[in-house]
């Protein structure tokens, strides 16, 4: 049963924003706060409903703001707190919801807790973290590896003992067995709350809780050279513990003290396992990341098709779909494959059902940038060549001005900006109407003006081609098939049992005609929206 009555994150799309590389608005060379209010108009034009903002916090910046010294404020580089009271003011003035960045698994070295902690295996704040003897032979407690390369334990010479990072060195883990710990960062929740902010994507949510005997992970057998290297071990024992889900049944309880908040997951995890993370009793987070598009081993219908209908099948009753195609941390759409199949991505994205999480810039076209050596800054790259994160968050191109619009000619930005930026910028897409940012859009208007697409359900058809995935999203009378041609060959998909339809949207962006959907062409990387007007 589809419910009439939808909350905002279940009907709107939701943009994330990597502040260093949204606007600078002062000049450094980095994006910061006042930036994003400055294009805010610019977000409400392409008609996005929401904006996620990845860490803004004080931080030495080690993980480029996941490695957090200060909860409850703004680090200087982005602004401060006046300044995003005001960019909150500002979005809601424009219906524009507003989601923070929640980082709870882990703090910077720098945090007061954490230089309290270690000073002392007596300290008051000692159990705040995560902290063990050395094995018998000195070495670290168990196997563990981290996601940045190496052990996930660094030893501390002063008090003797080992603490737990997962990431890098300068990212100790919380421990969230500790009630005093849980009540401070449940006060931290409250905190931004209060403040106003619409919801938290909590950063690896999966993660918080550890394994209470720290038994070794068993190796990954099947892994081989080449391999993603932190699959090299199961993580069994290092994260989705059982003991999990009773802290985000209390996180939830906490959002929804406030009326309509939303507490969104990042949940690197496999179907059955992702769908425990809605709660029980769907008391869990409303958004566990669905992050399915970016892990696909291949892009071809088939295996989207088959994709989606597992997901759909296996959502438990009363819980809330929700699609992603990028992030910070993941190859970009367009690189991943290619600008022109990125388009029938788009589509696919906006017109599945469920909440879609749209990536800064992918509504240009940005693609991955090579970051030579000496310019990185990713420490998960420098540790593991080839795996560098900065390529993904590259500055935004708003013009084909020096810099792309994105900060003044007279600076360097923190990363280097894309090569083809002046054919590929916002400036230049908006005054075209076949351009990505022209789609984007129209695929956004769309998705906000038809119910069948934002709160309709969902059917795969059979498509009699194989290269392309066909779906009906209907609601109430509203009947609009998606037809999405995955290949590089033109395709004809055969579709008699609708009759006639009408061509509401191309992905070419040239084309609205009725049709007979006995037989419809689909060129190259093609796809269409088309509302059924008759059916026989
Ligand atoms: C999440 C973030 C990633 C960060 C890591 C450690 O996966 O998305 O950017 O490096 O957590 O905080």
């Amino acid at each position: 049963m589809i419910p009439q009555q939808l909350h905002w994150w279940q009907s709107g799309t939701i943009y994330q924003i990597y502040p260093r590389s949204f606007k600078d608005s002062n000049g450094d060379g980095i994006g910061d706060l006042q930036g994003i209010i400055t294009q805010l108009d610019y977000l409400t034009w392409l008609g996005v409903d929401a904006i996620w903002i990845s860490p803004f916090y004080p931080s030495p910046m080690a993980d480029f703001g996941y490695d957090v010294a200060d909860y409850c404020n703004v680090d200087p580089i982005f602004g401060d707190l006046e300044t995003f009271e005001r960019l909150l003011e500002q979005a809601h003035r424009r219906d524009l919801k507003v989601i923070i960045d929640f980082v709870p698994n882990h703090s910077s070295d720098s945090h007061p807790w954490f230089v309290e902690a270690r000073s002392s295996q007596t300290s008051s704040k000692r159990q705040w973290y995560i902290w063990h003897d050395p094995a018998p032979d000195g070495g670290p407690p168990n196997n563990w590896e981290s996601y940045f390369g190496g052990s996930s334990w660094t030893f501390e010479q002063q008090t003797g003992q080992y603490y737990l990072r997962q990431f890098g060195a300068r990212q100790p883990e919380l421990n969230w067995r500790n009630p005093e710990l849980r009540a401070v960062m449940y006060d931290v929740m409250r905190f931004w709350l209060d403040r106003g902010v619409d919801g938290l994507r909590v950063d690896v949510l999966w993660m918080l809780i550890k394994d209470d005997q720290f038994r070794d992970n068993p190796i990954n057998t099947d892994w081989k050279e080449g391999d993603l290297p932190w699959a090299h071990q199961i993580r069994l024992f290092s994260e989705d513990r059982p003991e999990m889900h009773e802290v985000i049944r209390e996180m939830r309880a906490i959002v929804d003290s406030y009326g309509e908040r939303v507490l969104i997951g990042e949940i690197y995890l496999p179907l059955p396992q992702l769908m425990r993370y809605y709660g029980d009793t769907i008391n869990g987070a409303q958004l566990p990341f669905n992050f399915q598009l970016i892990l696909l081993s291949a892009w071809n219908a088939e295996m989207i098709r088959q994709l989606v209908d597992t997901y759909e099948a296996i959502l438990p009753a009363g819980a809330w779909p929700n699609w992603v195609l990028g992030n910070h941390d993941k190859p970009r759409i367009a690189s991943r494959i290619g600008r022109l199949a990125a388009r029938v991505a788009a589509m696919l994205l906006l017109t599945l059902r469920g909440t879609p999480t749209w990536y800064y810039g992918d509504e240009i076209s940005m693609q991955d940038v090579t970051i030579p050596p000496h310019l990185a800054h990713d420490p998960q790259g420098k540790r593991q060549p080839g795996y560098g994160r900065d390529p993904v968050r590259t500055p935004m191109h708003w013009d084909s001005g020096p810099n792309a619009g994105f900060c003044p000619a007279n600076v360097d930005p923190w990363l280097p900006i894309a090569a083809d930026y002046q054919q590929n910028n916002v400036a230049v897409e908006r005054e075209d109407a076949r351009s990505m940012l022209t789609l984007t859009r129209a695929l956004l208007t769309f998705r906000r003006i038809k119910p069948a697409l934002n709160r309709g359900s969902y059917h795969a058809v059979e498509s009699r081609s194989e290269n392309c995935f066909v779906y009906l999203r209907e609601h109430g009378k509203q009947r609009l098939l998606i037809t999405l041609n995955f290949s590089v060959e033109a395709q004809v998909v055969r579709l008699p049992e609708f009759g006639q339809g009408r061509i509401l949207i191309s992905t070419c962006l040239d084309r609205e005609e009725q049709m007979n959907l006995a037989s419809l062409s689909l060129r190259s990387h093609e796809g269409c929206i088309i509302e059924i007007t008759e059916s026989e």
